[in-house]
Parts: C-alpha cells; structure tokens; sequence
C-alpha cells in the first residue's frame, strides 16, 4: 500500500475547495497537515483565520493531526513562516502542494497591469517562495515531494484568463526544472490541473457540468503523488470527474534547412514544419 503516514504536508490554500479535500485525505491517511489559508475571496481581497481554523477543527474532529496557517503565500517573509510553521510544530516538511490561488478573469484589452500581477503573485509567485522555503530542508532530508496546482487554461488557453493561465503555465515550467534539480536529491515535482466544482469555478462551467465535478475526486490523485512511492517526476496530469490523464509536449519530426531559409522557404515548408502526424515527446536540445 502506498501512503503518507507520519508525513508533514503543508497544503496552501486548504480553507475551502480542492485544498480542503487534499488536506482531508492526506490526514486521514496519517499525514500531519499544515492547513494554510489567507481567507480572503476570490480575488484575493480580505483576509480572514476562519477557513484554515475550520478545516483544522474538522480534520481534528476526524481524529487527524493538522495545524493552521493564515499567512499569505505571496511573499518571502509569508512562505518562510508557513514552512516555519510546519518545522516548529512537527519538526520537518516533507510535501507541499502549492494550491493557493486567486481569479481575476477578464478579456486581455481590458486587463489591467493590477489583474496582470495580483495573479500571477499568488499562483507564480506564491508558489515559486513557498517551494523555496521548503527546498533547503528537502535537500537537507534527501526527501521531497512537491505539487503544484495547474491548470488546463495554462496547457490550453481560455479566453478572459492571460493572466492566469500564464501563472499556470509558468508553474509547469517551474516544475520542469524542479524535477530536474531535484532528482539527485529525491525530490519530485509534478504539476495537476484539477477541474472540480469550486467557488472558483462556480460562474465559469455550466452547472450541469459542475455537478460531475466533486473536488474529493481530485485528492487522491495528489494524495499519491506525495507518497515516497511514486518517484515519477515533472509529469503534468489533469484530473477531474474521476478521469485522469497526463500531458505533455510532444514535437513535429519538422526538417532541416541546409542553409538559412528564406521567409518563403518557412512558408512552403510550413506543412512539414507544423505537420503532427509523426510527432514524438518534446526533448529540450540542450538539456
Ligand atoms: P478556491 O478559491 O476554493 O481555493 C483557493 C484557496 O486559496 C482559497 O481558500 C483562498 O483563500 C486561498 N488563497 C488565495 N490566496 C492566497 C494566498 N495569498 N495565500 C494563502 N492562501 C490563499 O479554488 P479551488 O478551485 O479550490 O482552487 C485550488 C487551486 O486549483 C487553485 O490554484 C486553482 O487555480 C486551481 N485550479 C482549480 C480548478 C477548478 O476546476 N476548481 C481548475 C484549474 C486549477
């Protein structure tokens, strides 16, 4: 059986939504649990202790082992003391998941530089100081698991969130050197685009649609991926509704010009270059 029993797990953003169904699982499988929550709204005004407080007090309830955490993923000083937090009251970290997450959608001619990087803060940002409070103790350890939350908006597109979707996107990037960095030291990094009924998805999909999309169906798959069992890394999966698949770049066979091409070479040759049909997983050339 696979488990994280007795491990030390901070989850951001566990308040409310699909961190609360991480955290839940994970403590009911015998992990210690740092709920970390700022409690503000959707779009990252406000704060409140009453959302990390209240899953606590239900993990606890539960008969499982969590401690609150309200400070904001999105600074330095805020990561440290979330980390701080788990090392001070159960003496190490093991895993994080990187869930925390705000939304201010809007079409790209009307986004404003303030939508741009209050986003990108929380989700880029926020994940990237989170991960690099914990980092010095999984290398330390030789033992790390990390997740991050995706998104298929950042892998696909969808119209209104540039700037969410370029969070996301940037943080499979993250995780694709993370997971490279982090191998000789036992540490994995994988990304999930979860797609679950949320208040943040809850004016987005149609509601017929939600209603196949409990967050609980997510949990496990993130569950496993904090095990020391899986040693899988820099993989990027999507899962929701009980499906769960895994994406990845793949490339063209394309061609190779014997000389610099002319625009119009690029152009007759467009076919070939773009043209998928014997495409393999992408390769970084100079990795
Ligand atoms: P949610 O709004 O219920 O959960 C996000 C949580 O993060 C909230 O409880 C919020 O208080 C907390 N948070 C926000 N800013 C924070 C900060 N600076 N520091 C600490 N906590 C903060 O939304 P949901 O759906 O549960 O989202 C969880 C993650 O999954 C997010 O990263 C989201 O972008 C991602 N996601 C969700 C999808 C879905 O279908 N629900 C789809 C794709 C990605």
């Amino acid at each position: 059986m696979v488990g994280v029993k007795d491990r030390v797990v901070v989850v951001t953003g566990a308040g409310g939504g699909l961190g609360r169904e991480y955290a839940m699982l994970l403590a009911r499988e015998g992990a210690r649990v740092v709920v970390n929550d700022l409690g503000g709204a959707r779009d990252g005004s406000g704060e409140s202790t009453a959302m990390a407080d209240q899953v606590v007090r239900e993990i606890r309830e539960a008969g499982g082992d969590a401690v609150a955490s309200y400070d904001s993923v999105d600074t330095e000083e805020g990561a440290r003391a979330i980390i701080g937090t788990a090392v001070t009251e159960y003496g190490a970290v093991h895993g994080i998941v990187n869930n925390a997450g705000i939304l201010r959608d809007r079409a790209f001619h009307k986004m404003t530089a303030e939508d741009w990087e209050a986003v990108l803060r929380v989700h880029l940002f926020g994940s990237y100081h989170v991960t690099s409070a914990a980092w010095p103790y999984f290398r330390e350890q030789r033992y790390g698991r990390v997740v991050m939350a995706a998104s298929t908006s950042g892998l696909f597109g969808n119209f209104g969130q540039a700037n969410y979707g370029s969070a996301k996107a940037g943080l499979v990037g993250l995780v694709n050197t993370l997971a490279i960095e982090g191998s000789k030291h036992n540490i994995t990094a994988n990304a999930v685009a979860p797609m679950a009924a949320t208040r943040m998805t809850e004016d987005v999909a149609p509601p017929e649609m939600l209603a196949k999309l409990p967050p609980e169906q997510v949990a496990p798959l993130v569950g496993y991926l904090l095990t020391e069992e899986c040693t899988d890394t820099g993989m990027t999966l999507v899962a929701g509704g009980g499906t769960y698949y895994r994406v990845q770049p793949f490339q063209s066979a394309g061609l190779r010009f014997e000389q610099t091409p002319s625009m119009d070479d690029v152009a007759a040759q467009w076919h070939t270059i773009t043209d998928m049909t014997d495409a393999t997983p992408g390769v970084n050339p100079v990795g």
